[in-house]
């Protein structure tokens, strides 16, 4: 099932993303005693782990959430640039949650392979085995370009279809990303899309109005075989789409 919504702005878009967080989340526990959540980088999600770690703080029993990363740059996890330091100092400290709980990328690891290798083969694969399933909730945000998570606009990732975990190298960056695949992306239960302002509108439009052309816009593979996916928008990321 997909669902758009449409908020005024960042704050009532992180608001709503918030609320549908604790809800997916409290399901989940009351199902399995458990909540599998993989957080999402870049800067629009950071206001949502902000308000869930303050407004949010009682409505979800976090000891029984188990925290992943959608993606992460090939840097230190106290660089400016790591999305588990961004998701860290918004959420994670704030909340107490402890190490164990917190399943990040090992980016220390030299062979970026092999840091793919250990977080889609061992972390991964372990998490899912012992839970029986894969993410309850994937949050995920949006490029400019149409890419989520670090899945890249005619990157070789966008074909992965065996491996959970893969570096992929984007031409744009002239880098290595890491990246879980869209394989790990459309088994989870419910995903969480988040665009928030006017240089996401071209892409929006494009991915749930245009052409399916994943290649160029590889968000439109987000398509959970067996699950809600939740496009949780502000008015400016919405403002080319002729269904409003
Ligand atoms: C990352 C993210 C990436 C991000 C988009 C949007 O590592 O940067 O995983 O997919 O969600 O690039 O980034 P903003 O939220 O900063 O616009």
């Amino acid at each position: 099932m997909r669902q758009v919504l449409i908020k005024k702005d960042l704050d009532e878009l992180s608001s709503s993303a918030a609320e549908l967080f604790v809800q997916i989340a409290n399901a989940s526990i009351a199902d399995n005693d458990s909540f599998l959540v993989a957080l999402a980088g870049g800067s629009t999600p950071r206001k949502c782990y902000e308000k869930l770690a303050s407004e949010y703080r009682k409505a979800v029993e976090w000891d029984k959430v188990w925290f992943f990363f959608g993606d992460e740059r090939n840097v230190p996890p106290d660089s400016e640039e790591s999305n588990y330091k961004m998701a860290n100092d918004a959420l994670l400290r704030p909340l107490e949650i402890s190490a164990g709980r917190v399943n990040r990328w090992i980016t220390e690891i030299k062979s970026v392979d092999d840091a793919a290798q250990h977080y889609g083969n061992i972390t991964l694969a372990i998490a899912f085995a012992a839970a029986g399933r894969g993410f309850d909730l994937m949050m995920l945000g949006l490029g400019a370009d149409g890419h989520t998570a670090s899945l890249f606009p005619h990157s070789p990732a966008l074909n992965e279809t065996k491996g959970l975990a893969v570096a992929n190298w984007v031409e744009e960056l002239g880098a290595f990303r890491f990246t879980v695949t869209f394989p790990v992306i459309n088994q989870a239960s419910n995903v969480i899309l988040l665009a928030s302002g006017e240089e996401k509108a071209k892409a929006i439009a494009a991915i749930l109005e245009g052409k399916f052309d994943p290649e160029e816009y590889p968000a439109q593979n987000v398509k959970p075989v067996d699950g809600n996916v939740y496009w949780l928008i502000d008015e400016p990321a919405a403002g080319l789409l002729s269904t409003r």
